[in-house]
């Protein structure tokens, strides 16, 4: 069955920046064009925007941050609540869109709204319970109070694999602390964040509280650095390569702002001896084709231990090998095209370096459809990994999975470990004092433990090491966008 992924409401296809309650075009009048990564077509164009484009944005958010900082949080609460509304009457749509510009199938297009509106609703809900303490003053005479304020304007930043869910995640704690928000989505997936804006203003958002500015690759830099350089920006949170978020942390230096960083991962997922093999296939085919492969928490390297690595294989196999590559126009679409031609590069390179190196291909490893397009890769298996492969060390971010082999707990701790980054580990075994043996040795922010679907608004999201800090989600996402303040009355009589 073929599906349809025009919009319902064609007014969600919005072309303009949103600043200050206005959707203005970038002051150069430049167009970055927006395409279809299945078969680049043009979906859309958006502005192009540069430097002043950014100031005016945070121009308008730092005007607006006395208002908004100064709302009583129910009713902040009440116009986020009306926006989780609005995202879920709208959830269609947004799945359309989501799969016209980032390539997931529209099944996944639409659990990425849901996903998304879990966290709105969330900190929604969150925004009512913000509390201090009040502290046992060591002295008589005196009253001492914590108490928590929104850190100021924030700078959010966001990738292109989640075009909704990461965006929604990041304001809506700005917006229920307190803040408020200038924000540049990734340059191939512009559309959602600017539709989900669209609903934010029908919301009831005031002016210049939630300002969007897109740019194109080239352009970026430019936006961000006049974010950095703006001492009234306070917090830069940010999703996407370590080596960004270092640059960002670099230059956040200068003003220290606060920073969340949301970096890259190379996820161990460990299979025991002991483990039931068939939750832990069914916990792999979750992990790691979500979003194509294409998830900063999807496995990326599976360690298997002896006695069941070829079984294991095998059974991975034969799943891998029944997932149906196509366009999101397609109804049994599982596997959508990769994000660009230099993902694909990527992932081919990967595969092509591994099996140089002793790997086996049990499955895919090459180009598929390419009539559909230039960006569909077949999902894959490759068996005998080692530790002296490209994919060993650098995160593939693609439909591979790559079986390593183990002897002992040992052994794949330290292999596991080894390794700069530490945003999500999984492991699956039935032996209840190894699973907390192991719980407590993953240098991960993350842990999956018999589970492969770990995502969501209530958990704590985030990663250890050089895949980050700042956490998403949960009631430790908001405290990521306030400070304390310390409050001391004396000379009480
Ligand atoms: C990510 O890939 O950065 C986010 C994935 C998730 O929320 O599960």
């Amino acid at each position: 069955m073929t599906l349809d992924l025009t919009l319902q409401r064609a007014d969600l296809l919005c072309a303009q920046n949103f600043i200050n309650g206005e959707w203005t075009a970038a002051a150069s009048g430049a167009r970055l064009a927006v395409l279809n990564p299945a078969d680049q077509s043009l979906i859309g164009q958006v502005p192009d925007s540069a430097a002043v484009d950014a100031q005016a944005a945070a121009d308008a958010a730092a005007a607006a941050l006395v208002g908004w900082r100064a709302t009583p949080a129910r009713q902040r609460a009440q116009v986020i609540k009306r926006w989780h509304a609005l995202i879920l009457a709208h959830q269609d749509d947004l799945g359309r869109l989501i799969s016209r510009e980032q390539g997931k199938p529209l099944a996944e297009g639409r659990g990425e709204v849901q996903y998304a509106a879990s966290y709105v609703e969330w900190f929604a809900e969150e925004a009512t319970r913000i509390c201090g303490d009040v502290i046992a003053a060591p002295v008589s005479g005196r009253r001492m109070l914590a108490v928590k304020e929104p850190v100021g304007v924030v700078a959010v930043i966001t990738p292109w694999n989640f075009p909704a869910a990461m965006i929604a995640r990041k304001i809506a704690p700005a917006l229920a602390a307190g803040c408020t928000v200038v924000a540049k989505p990734a340059e191939d997936t512009p559309l959602t964040a600017l539709a989900l804006v669209r609903l934010a203003q029908e919301a009831g958002l005031p002016a210049g509280v939630l300002n969007i500015v897109c740019a194109s690759r080239a352009q970026t830099p430019a936006v961000v650095d006049a974010w950095l350089a703006d001492a009234r920006v306070r917090k830069i949170s940010f999703t996407g390569s370590t080596p960004v978020g270092k640059h960002l942390a670099r230059e956040a230096a200068a003003t220290l702002k606060k920073l969340s960083l949301e970096l890259g991962g190379n996820a161990p997922f460990i299979v025991f001896d002991d483990a039931d093999l068939g939750a832990a296939v069914t916990g792999l085919m979750q992990a790691k084709f979500r979003n194509g492969g294409q998830t900063c928490v999807c496995p990326n390297r599976v360690f298997v231990q002896d006695a069941v690595y070829e079984r294991f294989a095998a059974l991975l196999s034969i799943q891998v090998a029944a997932l149906k590559v196509g366009p999101a126009t397609e109804a049994d679409a599982q596997i959508g095209p990769m994000i660009n031609a230099r993902a694909v590069e990527k992932i081919l390179r990967h595969v092509d370096d591994a099996v140089s190196r002793g790997a086996r291909l049990l499955v895919g490893g090459r180009r598929v459809r390419e009539a559909s397009g230039p960006h569909f890769v077949a999902p894959t298996v490759l068996a005998d990994a080692t530790a002296d492969m490209l994919l060993a060390s650098e995160e593939t971010f693609g439909p591979v999975a790559a079986l390593f082999r183990f002897h002992d707990e040992a052994e794949v701790i330290a292999q596991t470990n080894d390794t700069p980054f530490g945003l999500a580990g999984y492991f699956y075994s039935e032996n209840s004092s190894r699973i907390w043996r192991m719980a407590d040795a993953l240098e991960t922010g993350i842990v999956g433990i018999n589970e492969g679907a770990i995502a969501s608004e209530a958990a704590p999201f985030g990663g250890v090491k050089e895949s980050g800090y700042g956490r998403e989600g949960s009631r430790h996402g908001l405290d990521d966008y306030m400070h304390i303040k310390y409050l001391c009355q004396g000379n009480l009589q």
